[in-house]
């Protein structure tokens, strides 16, 4: 089944110039883009954004860092896109993530991870709206 999924290229990425290399390994794999841009989060965006972590030790430390420079949101469309792309993003710590993965290959560490993916079809379509209008899914 065709699904969206959102991913963030962060900071780390983009202040490395590896924005290209990114989406060229997510078009590798199949991905349709379906809307992006690049932007600077707000503190406010970056607290609401990631709502789910408020009561984590590290929630304070991810908002400074999601708004230290540009991010770029991206919608992306494939068949299972959610696990795929999960599959390929690699695990949460670069350290821990399978070879070959966009944050073995580009991460730095836990909080410098390269990108950010939807953990859940829900989820998904939550942080897709967070960042796009329906008509700018195009
Ligand atoms: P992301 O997929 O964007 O979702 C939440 C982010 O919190 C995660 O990637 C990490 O970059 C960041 N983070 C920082 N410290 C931790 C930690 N100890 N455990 C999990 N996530 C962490």
């Amino acid at each position: 089944m065709t699904e969206r999924t959102l991913t963030i290229i962060k900071p780390d990425s983009v202040e490395k110039n590896n924005v290209g290399a990114i989406i060229a390994h997510l078009e590798r794999e199949g991905f349709r883009i379906v809307a992006a841009r690049m932007m600077r989060l707000t503190e406010a965006q970056a607290r609401a954004f990631y709502e789910v972590h408020r009561e984590r030790p590290f929630y304070d430390d991810l908002v400074a860092y999601m708004t230290s420079g540009p991010v770029w949101p991206m919608c992306l469309e494939r068949e299972n896109a959610v696990v795929h792309l999960r599959e390929v993003m690699g695990a949460t710590n670069p350290a821990e993530a399978n070879e070959e993965t966009i944050r073995a290959l580009y991460g730095e560490s836990i909080e410098r991870n390269a990108i950010h993916g939807s953990d859940s079809p829900e989820n998904a379509a939550r942080e897709i709206s967070f960042f796009f209008p329906e008509t700018d899914l195009v």
